[in-house]
């Protein structure tokens, strides 16, 4: 089977495809899943895990996890979508030919992978391709997990979300919406129609305007890439006001530890937690048509390099996908967006 490996940190060519024995079920333990990959997701944990790029702060604590000098771990990739080929003898989630989606931080580029069934996994929802599948669980966790988990938005609070139409932005939105909330987004103009179409009520484009020059305020700043700080915004907060850092500095993670016991607004900042309750909460949100996967590249397995080079440049649309060739018809083209329902 081909699979994506890498031997050292570095830019996105140090990427390669690798002719490997392919996993079978003999090698299956009580509570694995033997699982064909028919796709998976480029994202910034993955460029972030490729280039050894951790947020400062988090530089010795992520090459200790990633590997100090060089990857611990080859197999590249981390949100997948597939089908079961095998079951341990222990497991009772799942049964070969189910369809599968999830998130394993154990690599997920190859075309069959061993998971444990205690990973982040749930049933894909029939009405989402393998595509449409593994463009949801990095986005969408981590916006579950920061907006619903920590910051607890309430129906009727006023939330901004900063990088709107990003990896995780564009289902913050949908996940804020699904909350109650009233959103503003910040993002470009170019990408107005896409955030609008997730359900942002308000727009600022960041090239042409300063968002603290709207006249509005918030209940809950959502910052998915760093771009607010919370010295220029805390003014702009309400009583009880929360500024939630996804992607954050040591001087973030400070204040998220200060400000809890000081009066005002209070900064949050924390790690997304993947697990299988969160993606089958995903999976019933998907089927109630509240929310829906947005992909804005789609290419084959064998274009990963170039995938990697899209997430970098850090202004892509929602997911950057990647098809195994065996399965659905792959296509180096941008294809529509669209939400489900
Ligand atoms: N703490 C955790 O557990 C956790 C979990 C998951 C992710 N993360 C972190 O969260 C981040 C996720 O980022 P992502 O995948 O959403 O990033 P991304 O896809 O690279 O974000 C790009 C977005 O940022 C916008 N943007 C660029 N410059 C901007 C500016 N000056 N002002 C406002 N918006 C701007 C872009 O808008 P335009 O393209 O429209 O210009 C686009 O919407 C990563 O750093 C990741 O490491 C943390």
């Amino acid at each position: 089977m081909k699979a994506i490996v890498i031997d050292q940190y570095g830019p996105a060519e140090v990427l390669t495809i690798e002719t490997q024995s392919a996993p079978s079920a003999v090698q299956l333990g009580s509570q694995e899943l033997l699982i064909e990959v028919h796709a998976t997701s480029v994202t910034t944990a993955d460029w972030r895990f490729r280039a050894a790029a951790f947020p400062l702060g988090m530089r010795l604590l992520g090459r200790l996890v990633a590997g100090l000098f060089r990857p611990r771990n080859r197999l590249t990739g981390r949100e997948f979508s597939g089908r079961v080929v095998a079951v341990g003898s222990l497991v009772n989630r799942f049964q070969p030919g189910d369809e599968v989606f999830g998130a394993h931080g154990g690599g997920v580029n190859a075309e069959r992978i061993i998971v444990p069934e205690s990973a982040a996994l749930a049933k894909k929802p029939a009405n989402l391709s393998h595509a449409e599948a593994a463009a949801l669980p990095f986005g969408a966790i981590t916006s579950v997990t920061f907006l619903r988990d920590m910051a607890k938005i309430q129906p009727g609070e006023r939330v901004l979300i900063v990088g709107a139409s990003g990896g995780v932005g564009v289902y913050a939105v949908q996940i804020a919406k699904q909350l109650g909330a009233h959103v503003t987004a910040i993002c470009s103009g170019g990408k107005f129609d896409l955030v609008r179409s997730l359900g942002a009520d308000e727009l600022i484009d960041y090239t042409e305007a300063d968002p603290r020059d709207a006249g509005l305020t918030w209940d809950v700043i959502i910052d998915p890439v760093g771009k607010s700080r919370f010295r220029d915004y805390r003014h702009l907060l309400r009583a009880g006001g929360r500024h939630v850092f996804i992607e954050a500095g040591p001087r973030e993670i400070w204040q998220s530890i200060v400000t809890p016991w000081m009066r005002g607004p209070t900064v949050l900042f924390g790690i997304s937690e993947e697990n299988s309750k969160t993606m089958e909460n995903l999976a019933a949100l998907v089927e109630a048509g509240e929310l829906a996967p947005v992909i804005g590249h789609r290419l084959p397995m064998t274009e990963v390099v170039e995938a990697h080079r899209i997430v970098d440049r850090r202004r892509r649309r929602g997911a950057v996908i990647l098809d195994w060739p065996a399965a659905s018809a792959p296509s180096n083209k941008t294809i529509p967006l669209r939400r489900a329902g």
